[in-house]
């Protein structure tokens, strides 16, 4: 596996490998790896003849009383996973090289409408931070496909969206949620909880199932969300939302609207303690 510290060595190892007609597959991380990581590092394998994998904790995405200072840095321990599933590359840039002017006066780029909503709404600045950092990474890697995870469901459809909208000819693949054993959708930040933490976060995708039986039972959407919000709020979260939305928009949906073969998703954020929790489900309504 090689390993990129500048921008110069990852670029001249990229041209190389596509004048020999290779071609990239890119995932991007912020590092402290998991098996969510590494299932997109599987479907990046099978879409392109080399994977590239960042490891870059953006500054831009996190809010100045957010977790960037503590956000669980483990190079050695990700640089063996990465070597393990056989990553072709992986680039480590530091913040000199993505934000030469530091990252508060660098130009950015923001996709509208989708960014203010849900994560938007309760992270401003997020999305911006996440689109900002992932053009300049795509600009700096020019791969011919990405590989990005559904657990952060919203940021999937931005980056499609960036990229439908910035002309890149970059195609976006996404890959299914990777769970614990107890139904916990894996994360980085899943390493800030306690073992009664972890037991109780369970209890998030349960939920989340639960809305989803009602809607399918015929509930309404008002009294399927209150009643998946309460039960969030007596197993002890804070809720920040819990809401049933088009999986193509994330435009909210009505009871009118509930017909045959729609394809719905329901999208989660709790707080556990101090941990931010975040989980979807998808589902194709069959009334
Ligand atoms: P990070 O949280 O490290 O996630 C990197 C990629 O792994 C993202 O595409 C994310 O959706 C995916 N991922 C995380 N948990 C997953 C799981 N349980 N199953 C499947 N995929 C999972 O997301 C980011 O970093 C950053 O915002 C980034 C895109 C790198 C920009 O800084």
């Amino acid at each position: 596996m090689i390993s990129c510290n500048t921008i110069e060595q990852l670029r001249t190892q990229v041209s190389q490998w596509k004048q020999s007609g290779e071609t990239i597959a890119f995932v991007p991380t912020m590092g402290h790896l998991h098996a969510g990581h590494l299932s997109l590092i599987n479907i990046a394998k099978q879409k392109a003849s080399r994977v590239v994998v960042s490891i870059y904790v953006n500054p831009l995405q996190f809010a100045p009383d957010e977790d960037f200072a503590s956000y669980p840095r483990t190079l050695d321990d990700d640089l063996a996973q990465l070597k393990s599933c056989d990553t072709d590359l992986v680039f480590l840039p530091d913040t000199a090289m993505i934000y030469p002017d530091g990252e508060q006066s660098s130009t950015y780029v923001e996709v509208p409408g989708l960014s203010q909503i849900l994560e938007g709404e309760f992270r401003p600045g997020f999305f911006r931070g996440v689109a900002t950092v992932v053009l300049k990474l795509f600009n700096l890697v020019e791969p011919d496909v990405a590989v990005f995870g559904e657990k952060d469901f919203q940021q999937l459809l931005i980056i499609r969206r960036l990229v439908k909208d910035m002309c890149l000819p970059i195609e976006i693949f996404g890959g299914v949620t990777q769970r614990e054993a107890n139904g916990l959708a894996m994360s980085s930040r899943n390493a800030y909880l306690d073992n009664q933490q972890r037991e109780k976060s369970r209890l998030l995708s349960e939920t989340l199932t639960m809305f989803k039986q009602q809607i399918e039972a015929g509930s309404s959407v008002t009294d399927a969300q209150v009643k998946c919000i309460n039960t969030l709020k007596i197993h002890g979260f804070i809720v920040d939302y819990a809401t049933l939305r088009e999986t193509s928009c994330l435009n909210t949906v009505s009871d009118n609207e509930l017909d045959k073969d729609r394809e719905l998703i329901i999208l989660a954020a709790v707080r556990v303690a101090k941990t931010r929790l975040i989980d979807n489900l998808k589902f194709t309504l069959i009334t």
